[in-house]
Formats: structure tokens, C-alpha cells, sequence
């Protein structure tokens, strides 16, 4: 497997998150968001740790981005800090805040490293949780209203946008079981969540297009192929219960079809559709993001309100304990590719955390991280060779961040970043990606 079993016009990047990296939470005016009220609050994040300084990515992009350089990529996607442009998330713009995005992607586009722009990556602004977050219709106008100012902004230099980062998350995680922020635990508060995070989403796609000419437009999701435990037809429905709940509660709407008929039965109340909204969320895009970290396997069992329960499968496993099944990603590029027909796909995540340790020799020997990456772009290679619309990987992460409740304990890098001296050193994952991208990989 080498660079060149891909198109030539494959776009290669690496991705990193505001919250995860920046730092500099109280800088040049930027608001508060849900995640640095949860992550200081005692008990929601292992260890105590909060992004206040995290990779101090603020203050060090021009480093980051030269290390961008060394490993040869020609993009990079990362998010925006809302509450860095709308420290109240609506109304008062904050100059400073949008200034550090314009030098980021000045700088970006001077190493030749095209900027891609995630406008969500989960940082609420907290003064919009404390009007109601996610599961009031209002967020959704403040998310379009913010979209509006960071386009007219940036949108003569970048190109490519993002605008939400995996609402599944958003919802599921931040509103039904509350592990991540802001922390709230109500299954329909998380349903009306995920529909005002779609809502969200179509009204800011016009936004963009009416702002960026040239704009390529697009959301990206966390897919996983959910499989049965055993062919027992109460596992396979329960797989089938998992799929609606993980992957077509979002793609469905997003692709035309409403939210799927099977999923809505399992609620006891719907989501607060209005008026044209399915329309809306159904707005024509450019490109579909995946994130794909790996697959699920269930049976049939008592998680409310979905009844299935995850197994744990497979012999590998990350840091995270996430199973390594590499077919997953050629699985849902396939399925998504002629389910739902779109466009385009970037694979706009794919990684995995292993607990790297330095060396005695300085140097960080993550082969097992190697072996990962390694599988799952030998396996998109030949999604795309089978037909999927596969036109970019991004590899998760640039840096070892802030891994949201699981602090720093947690290492997605391909650089390594010892956080008591911010030293970055790339890890020999990221000398194979380097590798890899200017062809000297051996084939394996
Ligand atoms: O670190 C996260 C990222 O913010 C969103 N996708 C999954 C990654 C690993 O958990």
C-alpha cells in the first residue's frame, strides 16, 4: 500500500479540535465555553485536567504548523472556538478572537497547506447552555449567525467548511448520559439536541454559499458498522436498533429520507420538527466527513431506550479499548457510498490512542499506531478502487490533546507532546505517515 494507490488529487491532511489544542481559554476576550465549565467541575474529567493550556497551540501554531510541513501534508482541518468570535455566543463580536483564525490560516496558506474549517467541535458558548443549549430551537439561529461572521471573515481564504463535528456526540454523549459537556442527563433533551444540531447545520450551509465563493461544504459524522453478537434474529434487530441510533438518525435526514421511522418509534417523544426543517436539514452538499474509529458489536439487551447492549469483540484494542477492525472503515465507505450517494467523502478522522511512552533514545516507537494507520488506509484504498467517492484522509491527530473526559491520559498524536515543557517530538508514526506521503514506504 503507497501514496500512489490513490488518486493524484487525494487530499492528505491531519486534525485536531479548538478546545483540544488551543489553550489560552481566558486570552484576548474569548467566553467561556460548556467544556471549560465541565472540565472544571470536580469529577467530569479524569484527573481533574481542563484544556486551560492544553497544547498551547494559541500561542505555538507557527511551530505546529511547521511540523504540518515535516510530515508533508497538504491540509489541515481544525475547529473555531465560538466563544473566541461570540464570547456570548450571539451579538458582541470579539475582533481579537477572529484575528488569531486569520493568522493561523495566513500562515497555512503561506506553507502551501490548505485550510479546512470545522465550525463545531463541540465548545458551546456557555451563555447559550444557560439559555437552553443544544435542545432549544434558538441555538440553532446562533450557530447561523456565527456561521455568517466567521464566513464574511475568513471565507476569502478558506474554502473548505465543516459545520458540525459529530452531533451524535453533541447529543448522545453531552445530553442523554452526560459524560461529556454539558452534562445533562435526559434522553429528550439529547432527541431535541440532535435536531437542532441538524437544524443547524442546514441553515448554515446557505450561509456559507452565499458568503465563500467557491465554497465545498459539508458535515462530518461518527459512523460505526454496528454487528450482531450471534445470528440470532434478537441480535441482528438489535444491530439493526444500534445502526438507526449511531448512523441513519443523522445520515437519514441529512440524505432526504427523515429521521428513520423505526428509531422514532423507540422515543417517546419526537423531535420538535417545524414547519420546512426536514428540508432544511436536507440541503445539498458537497461532501460527507466520516469519522471511523471503529465498529460496535451488540446484542439484544436493555440499554433504553434502544435495547441492545455493546460486546466487546476482537482481540485488539486501542488505549481506549476500542476494538482495531480496520474493515469497519471499507464497510461504511461502501455502504454510505451507494446508500446514500454522496458527492464526495473525506475520511475526516481516523486514528487511534496507544500509550506512547519517550524513549531513552528521545524518540517515541508507536509501531502498533503505525500497524493502524497502515490497515485503515489499505483498506480505503480499495473502498475507493471498489467505487466509494473516497477524496481525502485526515489522520486524528496532529498532537497529543485534550481527550475530552479522559483528560490527557489518552494519546491520538502523531507528534508527541510532553505537556510539562510543551515539547513536541513527531512520533515514528508520524515519520511513516511522512514516509508514506513522499512514497518511501516499503509496500506491505
Ligand atoms: O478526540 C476525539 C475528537 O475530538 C472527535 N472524534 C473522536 C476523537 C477521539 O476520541
Amino acid at each position: 500500500m503507497k501514496r500512489s494507490d490513490f488518486p493524484q488529487d487525494f487530499i492528505w491532511g491531519t486534525a485536531t479540535s479548538s478546545y483540544q489544542i488551543e489553550g489560552a481559554v481566558s486570552e484576548d476576550g474569548r467566553g467561556l465555553s460548556i467544556w471549560d465549565t465541565f472540565s472544571h467541575t470536580p469529577g467530569k474529567v479524569k484527573g481533574g485536567d481542563n484544556g486551560d493550556v492544553a497544547c498551547d497551540h494559541y500561542h505555538r501554531y507557527p511551530e505546529d504548523i511547521a511540523l504540518m510541513k515535516e510530515l508533508g501534508v497538504n491540509a489541515y482541518r481544525f475547529s473555531l472556538a465560538w466563544p473566541r468570535i461570540l464570547p456570548l455566543g450571539r451579538g458582541t463580536v470579539n475582533p481579537k478572537g477572529l484575528d488569531f483564525y486569520s493568522r493561523l490560516v495566513d500562515t497555512l496558506l503561506a506553507r502551501g497547506i490548505t485550510p479546512w474549517v470545522t465550525l463545531y467541535h463541540w465548545d458551546l458558548p456557555q451563555a447559550l447552555e444557560d439559555q437552553g443549549g443544544w435542545p432549544e430551537r434558538e441555538t440553532a439561529y446562533a450557530f447561523a449567525e456565527y456561521t455568517d461572521v466567521v464566513t464574511r471573515h475568513l471565507g476569502d481564504r478558506v474554502k473548505h467548511w465543516i459545520t458540525l463535528n459529530e452531533p451524535w456526540c453533541s447529543a448522545y454523549l453531552g445530553y442523554h448520559i452526560g459524560v461529556h459537556a454539558p452534562g445533562r442527563q435526559d434522553l429528550n433533551l439529547s432527541v431535541r439536541a440532535s435536531h437542532h444540531l441538524l437544524l443547524a447545520h442546514g441553515l448554515a450551509v446557505p450561509v456559507i454559499r452565499q458568503n465563500v465563493p467557491g465554497a465545498q461544504v459539508g458535515i462530518t459524522l461518527n459512523l460505526s458498522p454496528g454487528h450482531p453478537a450471534s445470528p440470532d434474529p434478537a441480535d441482528v434487530a438489535a444491530a439493526r436498533r444500534f445502526d438507526g441510533f449511531q448512523n441513519r438518525w443523522y445520515l437519514d435526514p441529512l440524505y432526504g429520507f427523515g429521521y428513520p421511522a423505526d428509531m422514532l418509534a423507540l422515543y417517546s417523544k419526537a423531535p420538535p420538527v417545524q414547519g420546512d426543517d426536514l428540508k432544511t436539514i436536507a440541503v445539498p452538499t458537497d461532501f460527507l466527513g466520516i469519522n471511523y474509529y471503529s465498529r460496535a458489536v451488540v446484542k439484544n439487551g436493555d440499554l433504553e431506550p434502544y435495547r441492545f447492549q455493546y460486546v466487546r469483540a476482537g482481540e485488539e484494542h486501542t488505549d481506549m479499548d476500542w476494538e482495531v477492525y480496520p474493515e469497519g472503515i471499507y464497510e461504511t465507505l461502501v455502504r454510505v457510498g451507494r446508500e446514500y450517494r454522496p458527492n464526495a467523502i473525506y475520511i475526516t478522522e481516523n486514528g487511534a490512542a496507544y500509550p506512547d511512552v519517550m524513549g531513552a533514545d528521545g524518540q517515541v516507537h508507536d509501531l502498533e499506531r503505525v500497524r493502524y494507520f497502515e490497515r485503515h488506509l489499505d483498506l480505503c484504498a480499495r473502498a475507493v478502487r471498489h467505487g466509494a467517492p473516497l477524496k481525502g484522509y485526515f489522520a486524528w491527530s496532529l498532537l497529543d490533546n485534550f481527550e475530552w473526559a479522559e483528560g490527557y491520559s489518552k494519546r491520538f498524536g502523531l507528534v508527541y507532546v510532553d505537556f510539562s515543557t510543551q515539547k513536541r517530538t513527531i512520533k515514528d508514526s508520524g515519520l511513516w505517515f511522512r514516509d508514506f506521503l513522499r512514497e518511501v514506504v516499503k509496500s506491505s
